[in-house]
């Protein structure tokens, strides 16, 4: 199975925890995982997020929301066919109050316009737990700090790709 993991990173936090992520995912079965950082357009592939089941999509906090360049990339590509895909996202922020929540929902009501089946592995999936999805707060080491949260929500979303998507 394919899944994509869809970031945008600058300066290279949102990109750690997508490392994690996979990492966390690959425990969890066999998946073909891509990284691609909306900051290096050469590293999207769009035809491979039409082929993945689950397109977790990940971004810095900036002013209290998404990064404009990922709303961007959802106001305007729509060559990617996201309806009936799993959704979940992540994020990264500097403070503890910074907005990381809201731009977690930001993220996830544009991935339900989408028609993406949208999944946290919330708080009801047991301890630790996991809220909207998981957020490294902090820039100095806020992302290694929670790279076990990182790693539980990759291997919580790609159990839950297997049960949605393998007969
Ligand atoms: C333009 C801009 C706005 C930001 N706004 C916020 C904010 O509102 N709240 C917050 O906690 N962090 C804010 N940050 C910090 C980033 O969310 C944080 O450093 C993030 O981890 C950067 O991700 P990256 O290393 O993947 O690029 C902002 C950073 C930038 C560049």
């Amino acid at each position: 199975m394919k899944i994509t993991i869809l970031y945008f990173s600058k300066t290279g936090n949102t990109e750690k925890a997508a490392s994690y992520i996979k990492e966390g995912m690959l425990t969890a079965g066999d998946f073909e995982i891509r990284l691609m950082n909306l900051n290096h357009p050469e590293s999207v592939d769009s035809q491979f997020i039409n082929d993945s089941e689950a397109v977790i999509m990940g971004t810095p906090t900036y002013v209290a929301n998404m990064c404009w360049q990922f709303k961007k990339w959802f106001d305007e590509d729509w060559s990617c066919q996201l309806g009936g895909k799993m959704g979940a996202a992540f994020a990264t922020a500097n403070a503890m109050h910074g907005g990381g929540d809201i731009a977690l929902q930001s993220m996830i009501s544009h991935m339900l316009v989408r028609g993406m089946l949208t999944y946290s592995s919330g708080a009801g999936c047991g301890r630790p737990y996991i809220h909207l999805g998981p957020i490294g707060i902090g820039v100095n080491n806020g992302v290694e700090e929670r790279k076990d949260f990182f790693e539980l929500f990759g291997k919580r979303v790609g159990e839950q790709a297997l049960r949605l998507f393998v007969k």
